[in-house]
């Protein structure tokens, strides 16, 4: 089946990506959130995004009108009923996915496959609320996803041949590199390389061995990174790396080495009294 036309649930970081993209390569899509304001500015940062590559000279005013034209918002979940694909990327809560994927299930017809960009869960635990499994799949992208050229293909336990076959061919039209997930294991390749990292440099710090900055410098320098664990925990947003972290600790036998380090919770609980940055490691208003 040609996927002419998708669904993004999700108008957030990831997901008002992950539309611009799937509309860049033609196709309508419906980038669905729960309330107007979350739409609208979802499709703010893809506007904003796009008005980038124009004064660059990479797109037109008429591509960047096309391209705004292909993208529909809305608060229905109703307006995702007639598509060829689904992308899920709502908070990374495994109940509000399950709800999700039910939902999801009800409303789209039955040969239409179910992605989900989770950084971390069960791709068959979110499959098991749906009556077909072998139509769920991992499709997890990276931030900011109109730059980073990775897709994860994850395999649940039940995902046909079919599903990853058309997944990966979708996400190569996306212009993206693929890679296959053989088992459904809590953060996949990457996230099960790089949470680890993170957490290791706020222990670092944690334990007075050297400053955030020092960290970050040694990391970009040393390992030849582009960012070091506290620019890229801005980015991302402590708190995913945080659930995700707590995530491993509960599916990965309760191992010491998953525990999340006090200052992780602290930074957490800081940024929920009103920092505006990812995690607040840094002030850029100051820069
Ligand atoms: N931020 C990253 O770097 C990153 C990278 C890869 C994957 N992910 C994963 O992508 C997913 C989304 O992360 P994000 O950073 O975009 O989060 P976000 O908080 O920026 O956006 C999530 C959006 O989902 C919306 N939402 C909640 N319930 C919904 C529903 N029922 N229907 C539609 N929308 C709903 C929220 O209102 C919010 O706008 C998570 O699973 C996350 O783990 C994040």
């Amino acid at each position: 089946m040609e996927i002419k036309k998708v669904a993004v649930l999700g108008a957030g970081t990831m997901g008002n990506g992950i539309a611009q993209i799937c509309a860049q390569v033609g196709c309508d899509v419906v980038m669905r959130d729960i309330e107007e304001r979350f739409v609208e500015n979802g499709l703010k940062n893809i506007d904003r995004f796009l008005s980038k590559g124009v004064e660059k000279g990479k797109m037109t005013e008429d591509d960047k009108a096309a391209v705004l034209g292909r993208i529909k918002g809305s608060t229905k979940m109703e307006a995702c009923k007639d598509v060829d694909l689904v992308i899920e990327a709502v908070l990374e809560d495994i109940e509000l996915k399950k709800s999700v994927f039910k939902e999801l299930d009800g409303l789209t017809r039955p040969e239409v496959i179910l992605a989900t960009n989770t950084s971390s869960m069960s791709i068959t635990e979110i499959a098991a609320a749906t009556s077909r499994p072998e139509k769920v799949v991992g499709m997890h992208f990276f931030n900011p996803v109109p730059l980073m050229k990775l897709v994860e293909v994850i395999r649940g336990y039940y995902t046909s041949d079919d599903t990853v076959a058309a997944t990966t061919e979708f996400s190569k039209k996306l212009g993206k590199i693929t890679v296959e997930v053989k088992k459904d294991s809590p953060g996949f390749i990457v996230n099960r390389i790089m949470i680890p990292h993170m957490v290791e440099a706020i222990k670092i710090v944690e334990e007075g061995i050297a400053s955030k900055e020092d960290v970050d410098i040694a990391v970009k320098n040393g390992l030849n990174y582009p960012m070091g664990p506290f620019e890229l925990m801005d980015l991302t947003g402590i708190d995913i790396c945080y659930f995700v972290n707590e995530y491993f600790y509960k599916e990965l036998n309760k191992e010491n080495k998953w525990v999340s380090p006090n200052l992780m919770k602290t930074m957490i609980r800081a940024k929920r009294l009103g920092r505006k940055t990812g995690a607040g490691w840094y002030d850029y208003s100051k820069k």
